[in-house]
């Protein structure tokens, strides 16, 4: 069972990269929004609409998951990325968005921003993070661990090897029962050509 979220304050001064100064909880709802307005452009930008990216579901989880709302800034307290997730299920850890200012990628700051993330993320007692991505992030979540066939990656915090999910399972499922449908549906002609000399 996951616990409660005040004994997990983050606040960490950077020893990375120089553009970032700490990273830290975001403050209180109005930062919240105002780190919703900073990463909606980059999703938009890379990623192409707000898929699951959606302020109100962090605004109602805002008091109880706040640790798990990171936003990495420099010395002037200016954005440079931002993670944010909330608990979902009962050991679950849901990271909803994850996005780096694009004049500062590549240089570790998504890396940092995830293991404190995940640093939280065990410290309540989550046995794994999930995320729902599109085409760009894969190889980033892949160098950091996660894994998973369709649009759902998973990692888990226990080392212990993840079930398949559910959903994953049923798309799976679903694309064997068409292939076979299909495969039904071909005439007996196109798929085993009758000897036409008898
Ligand atoms: C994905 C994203 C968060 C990565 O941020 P970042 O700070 O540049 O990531 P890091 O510097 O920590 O990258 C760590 C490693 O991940 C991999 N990686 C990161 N971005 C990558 C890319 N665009 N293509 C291939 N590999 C990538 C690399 O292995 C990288 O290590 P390297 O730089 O030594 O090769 C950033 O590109 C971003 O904000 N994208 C737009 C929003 C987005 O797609 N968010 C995720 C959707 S859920």
């Amino acid at each position: 069972m996951l616990r409660g979220c005040d004994d997990h304050r983050v606040t960490r001064t950077a020893d990375g990269p120089a553009d970032v100064h700490s990273i830290r909880r975001v403050a209180d709802e109005a930062e919240l929004r105002a780190v919703f307005a900073f990463l909606a452009p980059l999703f938009a930008a890379d990623v192409g609409g707000d898929g699951d990216f959606r302020l109100e579901r962090l605004l109602e989880r805002f008091n109880d998951d706040q640790a798990l709302m990171l936003v990495a800034v420099d010395a002037d307290e200016a954005f440079r990325g931002a993670a944010l997730g909330f608990r979902d299920g009962p050991s679950g850890v849901k990271l909803q968005a994850l996005a780096v200012d694009p004049a500062h990628r590549r240089r570790g700051i998504a890396s940092r921003l995830l293991g404190d993330f995940e640093q939280v993320a065990t410290g309540l007692g989550g046995s794994s993070i999930f995320l729902g991505i599109e085409r760009a992030a894969r190889a980033f979540y892949e160098a950091n661990g996660y894994s998973g066939r369709g649009t759902v990656l998973r990692k888990s915090l226990t080392g212990r090897a993840l079930a398949e999910s559910p959903s994953t399972r049923q798309d799976r499922l679903a694309a064997l029962r068409a292939a076979r449908a299909r495969r039904l549906a071909t005439p007996v002609s196109e798929s085993e050509p009758l000897n036409r000399d008898r």
